[in-house]
């Protein structure tokens, strides 16, 4: 990590912590009924834990990049975290991966209760499209309802929703490499993919421009997921703020687990030449974006 880079990582993070924080506490002026306390206080719990807020960075810099950077792209990339957070919310019911551990404090059903953390997930997933169509995120109707169906799409039952259901119903089964880098594509790579093509159209990149970084979105979005399975297998619960070794244990259908750490290892290394590779077409102006890739793909968290 160049110097640059951590503190642009730093800065956007505690932007995005503030943003957000200002988005959950304030009530929207539209809305006729109050927020049950409760309800707010798991939502908070939930979204404002510290996360490292990947998604949202990818939105603030891939929009950088086509030289856009003001108040409402934030707004764009809170409604995507409080889609990621939700999917994490829910991830660790105990229905689910039955998680007690995240961001290095107790999942949101443990501090509240099953109940509280469904809907407290239900509320943020439902924000987040309050959020996206709100006018501060581009002064163009149409921008917002496209980015609107395109979040659902990728949110939903084809995209990340649709991911988690092919997860859970491949626990203890055989599957392809193939049918793993689908399942993966769907769970996690698509709001990854989802942040680069929304940063590009929040910019009013050209259809040639959105076209390379969403490319390079599904590239960051297969890293992502290997990043994390080889975590799961090589970190600690102390370094990552999860529980360890769990995939192992409940029989997750993953590629560390179908090829092996070096094979997955190697992967990486690829994916990474192959964004880098993507991205110098716009020269200089990509390091951050290039810098991000990088730990994406390699980070020990
Ligand atoms: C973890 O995502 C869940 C997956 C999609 C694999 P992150 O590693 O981005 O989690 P936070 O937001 O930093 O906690
Ligand atoms: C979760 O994948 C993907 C989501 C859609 C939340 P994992 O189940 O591997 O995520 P962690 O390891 O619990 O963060
Ligand atoms: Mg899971
Ligand atoms: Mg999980
Ligand atoms: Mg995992």
């Amino acid at each position: 990590m160049t110097p640059a880079f951590k503190t642009s990582l730093a800065s956007t993070a505690s932007s995005v912590e503030k943003h957000m924080a200002l988005l959950l506490q304030t009530k929207a002026q539209q809305e006729k009924h109050p927020l049950p306390d409760h309800l707010s206080k798991a939502m908070q719990y939930a979204a404002l834990s510290g996360g490292k807020r990947l998604r949202p960075l990818l939105i603030l810099e891939t929009a950088a990049l086509f030289n856009r950077k003001d108040d409402g792209l934030l707004t764009a990339a809170c409604a995507l975290e409080c889609i990621h957070c939700y999917s994490l919310v829910h991830d660790d019911l105990p229905a689910m991966d039955d998680d007690d551990l995240r961001r290095g404090r107790p999942t949101t059903h443990i501090a509240f209760d099953e109940a509280t953390a469904i809907l407290a997930g239900d509320a943020l997933l439902t924000l987040a499209f309050d959020l996206i169509a709100r006018q501060e995120v581009h002064q163009d109707p149409a921008i917002r309802l496209q980015l609107s169906q395109q979040l659902a799409q990728s949110s939903g039952r084809c995209g990340m929703v649709g991911g988690q259901m092919l997860d859970l119903l491949s626990e203890h089964r055989e599957r392809s490499e193939t049918e793993i880098r689908q399942l993966q594509a769907m769970k996690t790579g698509e709001l990854l993919r989802y942040a680069c093509y929304a940063g590009a159209t929040l910019a009013n990149a050209s259809p040639e421009h959105i076209k390379i970084m969403n490319r390079f979105g599904e590239i960051i979005g297969l890293a992502f997921q290997l990043a994390d399975d080889l975590l799961d297998v090589t970190a600690t619960a102390s370094q990552i703020g999860k529980a360890t070794g769990k995939d192992a244990d409940r029989g997750k259908a993953t590629l560390v687990a179908n090829m092996g750490i070096e094979a997955t290892q190697k992967e990486l290394v690829s994916l990474v030449n192959e964004a880098e590779q993507l991205l110098s077409v716009f020269g200089e102006k990509a390091h951050i974006l290039q810098q991000l890739a990088k730990y994406i793909a390699m980070r020990n968290k």
